[in-house]
């Protein structure tokens, strides 16, 4: 029984938690609840000054201004978010998180003029990444996966999809996908698996990548479907081309996967064509997109997940054209690809921020692409990705002056709340006073 209100007994529902004085509240309720947003409607937020979310068993009850929901909803426990924004968790539809090494070494590399493609081929790279995960344990590669993923909610991201692909053996992408397995058991983040064996060739098939399609096509895939949601394959001139990557996918839906796609990542393949061809929930990364890719992906449900951390970070001078994707009607999804290499941010703020400054992006679009658009294309829009009732109360609580500060506010971690399922899982800052 809750304990009597300031109200009179009878008059409020009771639930279990209120967050309460949101400086602004971002419900992204002002368009539909699920599917993914395009154009215009990338703009429909839905902010609410002083707001406040009721929660119940960790689903959102009720959104709306503090006054209105304190009267109709009471809780023991209420949490006061005063002077914060407070947005849906965001969701990073693209990540790299089960390694056991960095490689600062080779951003310094490239930082003197090596070039990430050359480093690849000379053995550095994903084959460096690859060497120290065949030698980590099991135990060792779930622990090192297990404090990536709490980093994500650290940065305010509750929901992430996560590949494997620093194995590449049978055994090293079940070692993999399994290590992933048992860390998302103790991290209060949702995570989907994704199959990525296709991400490079190992060394032992370097002379014979026929062999490597085909022990992926006829074992891996089999084997290690029930392992993952979904499969992804690099397809780029000089790792995987077109018909492997074609090979790899239609053998990945025959096992029951869905499909996503690293595509025309660094020089142009028709990699968004294809991806709309297959079906595939996402095509990823498009800094070389064509004009018929970019029309290909708007007539289709698969989204355009853009990686501009991974460009800047790379130096390369392809960043997606982002504002010509979302005019042609595109869905356009934001991502960080966390990963030891290409890009070694957990941010999605820093992300914003490159999105915007670089891709020309709005406010509202890359809070729409940070949130339901991701979450559409992992299937995950029925749960989160807007603050609709119903839904899990997933919400980044940012220390920002207001909702357009995303972007802007840029270098440090805005986030100072996490809150998954209702429960604060991450809280940033201590003994802070709240501010009016
Ligand atoms: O998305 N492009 C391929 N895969 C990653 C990089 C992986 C790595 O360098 O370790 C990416 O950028
Ligand atoms: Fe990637």
């Amino acid at each position: 029984m809750p304990a009597a209100g300031p109200f009179p007994l009878g008059m409020a529902e009771a639930v279990d938690r209120l967050f309460v004085h949101c400086r602004q509240l971002v419900t992204l309720t002002d368009g539909p609840a699920r599917g993914a947003r395009r154009g215009e409607a990338m703009a429909l937020l839905g902010v609410i000054d002083d707001g406040a979310v009721a929660v119940r068993a960790g689903r959102i009850v009720a959104v709306g201004p503090t006054d209105r929901i304190t009267r109709e909803y009471y809780a023991a426990d209420e949490i006061d978010l005063s002077g914060f924004v407070v947005l849906p968790g965001f969701v990073d539809c693209h990540t790299h998180p089960v390694f056991a090494k960095t490689r600062e070494h080779e951003f310094h590399q490239r930082c003197a003029g090596a070039d990430y493609m050359a480093i690849a081929a000379a053995g550095g790279g994903i084959l460096s990444s690859m060497r120290a995960v065949r030698e980590a344990s099991l135990e060792q590669l779930a622990a090192r996966t297990e404090e990536h993923l709490w980093g994500f909610l650290a940065h305010g991201t509750t929901s992430i999809e996560a590949k494997s692909g620093y194995g590449l053996s049978l055994a090293d992408e079940q070692k993999s996908l399994t290590a992933l397995q048992q860390a998302q058991a103790n991290v209060p983040l949702t995570v989907k698996r994704t199959f990525l064996g296709a991400h490079e060739f190992p060394p032992e098939y370097r002379q014979d990548r026929e062999a490597y399609v085909r022990l992926l096509v006829e074992e891996m895939i089999p084997r290690l479907a029930p392992l993952a949601d979904s499969c992804d394959v690099f397809a780029e001139p000089g790792v995987f081309d077109t018909s492997q990557s074609r090979r790899v996918l239609e053998a990945a839906r025959a096992a029951g996967l869905r499909l996503r796609m690293h595509a025309d990542e660094i020089q142009p393949m028709g990699g968004a064509e294809l991806a709309v061809q297959l079906g595939a929930a996402s095509a990823d990364h498009l800094g070389r997109i064509s004009d018929a890719g970019i029309q290909a992906l708007a007539s289709s449900d698969t989204v355009g997940v853009l990686l501009p951390g991974t460009i800047l970070f790379l130096a390369k001078p392809h960043y997606a054209p982002a504002r010509r994707m979302i005019d042609a009607g595109c869905a356009v999804a934001i991502a960080t690809d966390f990963n030891p290499g290409s890009c070694y941010t957990q941010s999605m703020t820093l992300i914003m921020t490159i999105a915007c400054s670089q891709m020309k992006m709005r406010a509202a679009e890359v809070i729409t692409a940070a949130t339901i658009n991701p979450a559409f294309s992992l299937q995950l829009d029925d749960e989160v990705g807007t603050l609709h009732p119903g839904k899990r109360a997933d919400l980044c609580v940012l220390d920002m002056p207001s909702w357009e500060a995303v972007g802007y506010s840029f270098g440090g971690n805005p986030v100072v709340m996490t809150v998954k399922h209702g429960e604060p899982v991450v809280t940033n800052v201590c003994e802070r006073a709240p501010r009016g």
